[in-house]
């Protein structure tokens, strides 16, 4: 989606990356940087770095970068338009295309009605018909804290309180209607759809208010309300928690089934919960989770329908690029027989630890995974069993702790009736092989250093890495001082990287537009593997001394390139002779 410049130009104005980055950021200043906590990954020493002359910011640990936009959209987990419009919000920017559009008139107005909504039922736990649902948060274990955090709330035993205050704020009654809090009887009256219903508001990864869930208190059906499909919510492309899960820095996301089991999940330090309320995982479900894991820990209940749950899960994400854990909650004996429990049944009656055990043992994940492999062989064929054999060493291979690899060998072993013994020789075998797998991989990278200076985008791969790197060097001195434009006729089919003469080209056009060429203008146009591959060229040290004769180098090297891949080998020789010497001696730039 394309916003106007002028919109663009005004919004980066006014969305100073220093400040930005201080609403989430504690910065101290060092030299002409500021540096903090990164927000990315965990660490104790501070390598995120901010600099509000270039507009950028880098992490030395875990090497993400960009302009204020990438950061909005790498911080709060949003597409490039939303974070766009994130900071066009928090600047006080009118977005264009929304301002005079009906469409964007009414969808804001919902949002605004399931805000103003949400806030009232929150205010309701503080009243005195609040009481009893304060003290069923109590008996469930939820805490104040969470409470808010999750914006939970209190419909009214009452047939019209919501209605009233709704339309007492000025909410027309077709805009209560739309919004699904409000139904309309055959006598065409008006009337609150939750009544008398811990009230769960659904919040999008934009912070939107879309949707409502209300539980009862008590044993009465149906256990659970949800909003209606409205133009501003669709349920297949909404979870539960993701407003908060997209935060966490978890590796993973964990997927359950019920709004508490999340709430629970959160509250116990698992901030990476998301559920789908009820219903099967979709695909634009899949794709949203995409923007923020590639692993998900399938978290359903141990049930009938859990399992179902499950398997359709593991098939939607069959061939994706996601791994998939299956995390079983073990069900829990009463008086020696087992009874069903969920996550949230777990996590209060075990604690915190033994979730995170079962998180990171993967103990649920393998007993899953081994079982539905034999199920996969006839193993009262002696053929394949040996395949079967083979197939779950592999799998337990993968596990660095030799005490878990012996005690899933033995329950592979149980499962196919192959001795303990033989399985565990062969998971060696399997083990052995994939170490000196990595081990000759580790030394094949470390003979490449030049590797590292591919750009970690697949797609972006150098060609020419030698030419490239003189293209990077060009776009850093430029980006660094636009007067060492007037040194630069390079054209731009001299470029090697397509990616770098994209953005060569973008800069070339400002340049004749008369606009400023920044960094962070460059970052804000740019798609967010881009952006990020030019923050980390742009971190690199350079001076401004010696510039100009740097440049000079950078084009030879590149012309020298160019005229390579054309085939011109008479002039690329001489080419190459010059630069080679000038290369050399200018490397210190
Ligand atoms: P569960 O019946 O497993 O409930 O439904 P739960 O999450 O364990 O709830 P508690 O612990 O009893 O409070 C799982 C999810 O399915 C949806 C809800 O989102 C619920 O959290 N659901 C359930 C409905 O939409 N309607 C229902 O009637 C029941
Ligand atoms: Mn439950």
């Amino acid at each position: 989606m394309a916003f106007p410049q002028a919109f663009l130009d005004e919004v980066l104005a006014r969305s100073d990356i220093f400040d930005v980055v201080s609403g989430y950021v504690h910065l101290t200043k060092k030299g002409g940087s500021y540096f903090g906590l990164c927000p990315f990954h965990n660490e104790r020493t501070g390598s995120f770095s901010v600099s509000p002359d270039k507009q950028l910011y880098y992490c030395f640990g875990c090497k993400k970068g960009g302009g204020v936009v990438n950061f909005i959209m790498e911080l709060e987990g949003l597409s490039y338009p939303e974070a766009v419009r994130f900071l066009a919000k928090r600047a006080g920017v009118p977005v264009p295309e929304e301002v005079d559009q009906e469409e964007g008139r009414r969808r804001r107005r919902l949002l605004e009605l399931n805000r103003t909504a949400a806030r009232y039922f929150h205010d309701n736990l503080k009243t005195p018909q609040g009481a009893p649902f304060l003290s069923y948060l109590q008996q469930r274990r939820i805490s104040r804290r969470t409470a808010v955090n999750f914006g939970l709330g209190a419909s009214l035993d009452s047939w019209d309180a919501l209605t009233t205050a709704m339309t007492g704020q000025g909410f027309s009654k077709a805009e209560l209607l739309a919004s699904g809090l409000v139904v309309q009887s055959k006598q065409g009256r008006l009337y609150d759809k939750f009544r008398g219903r811990l009230m769960f508001p659904v919040i999008d990864v934009s912070g939107n208010v879309v949707a409502f869930g209300g539980r009862v208190l008590d044993k009465s059906e149906p256990k659970y309300m949800n909003s209606p499909e409205t133009p501003v919510y669709a349920k297949r492309r909404n979870l539960y928690g993701i407003n908060l899960a997209k935060k966490t820095k978890r590796p993973n996301f964990i997927l359950c089934e019920g709004n508490i089991d999340v709430i629970t999940l959160h509250q116990a330090g698992f901030d990476n919960a998301v559920a789908s309320m009820g219903t099967a995982l979709t695909t634009e479900q899949i794709r949203l989770l995409g923007r923020y894991t590639k692993e998900l820990v399938l978290c359903y209940d141990n049930d009938g329908a859990g399992k179902a749950a499950t398997e359709k899960a593991i098939e939607l994400l069959q061939n994706s690029e996601f791994t998939v854990r299956v995390l079983q909650i073990p069900n829990k004996l009463v008086d020696g027989a087992p009874v069903k429990q969920d996550v949230d049944d777990y996590i209060k009656t075990c604690g915190p630890p033994a979730f995170s055990a079962l998180l990171d043992g993967s103990g649920g994940h393998l007993d899953y995974q081994l079982t539905t492999l034999a199920a996969r062989y006839d193993l009262t064929d002696d053929q394949q069993k040996v395949s079967f054999a083979q197939a779950a060493s592999a799998l337990l291979a993968g596990l660095s702790n030799a005490v878990e690899r012996e005690i899933y060998a033995g329950r592979a072993a149980e499962l196919s009736g192959i001795s303990r013994e033989a399985l565990l020789l062969e998971v060696r075998r399997a083990a052995g092989r994939r170490q000196s797998r990595e081990r000759r991989q580790e030394v094949r990278e470390s003979l490449q250093p030049a590797a590292a200076r591919q750009p970690k985008e697949r797609a972006f791969r150098y060609d020419d890495p030698r030419s490239a790197q003189a293209e990077e060097g060009v776009l850093q001195l430029l980006l660094l001082d636009e007067g060492l434009f007037a040194a630069c006729d390079l054209a731009l089919e001299e470029f090697s990287s397509p990616m770098l003469a994209g953005l060569y080209r973008q800069m070339l056009q400002w340049r004749q537009e008369g606009r400023t060429v920044s960094p962070a203008a460059l970052t804000a146009v740019s798609e967010p593997a881009v952006s990020e591959h030019l923050a980390r060229i742009l971190q690199r040290p350079v001076t401004l001394a010696n510039a100009p004769q740097a440049m000079e180098v950078y084009i030879g090297t590149i012309r020298a390139a160019y005229q390579i891949r054309q085939g011109d080998p008479l002039l690329a020789a001489k080419d190459i002779f010059k630069n080679k010497k000038g290369y050399g001696g200018k490397q210190r730039v």
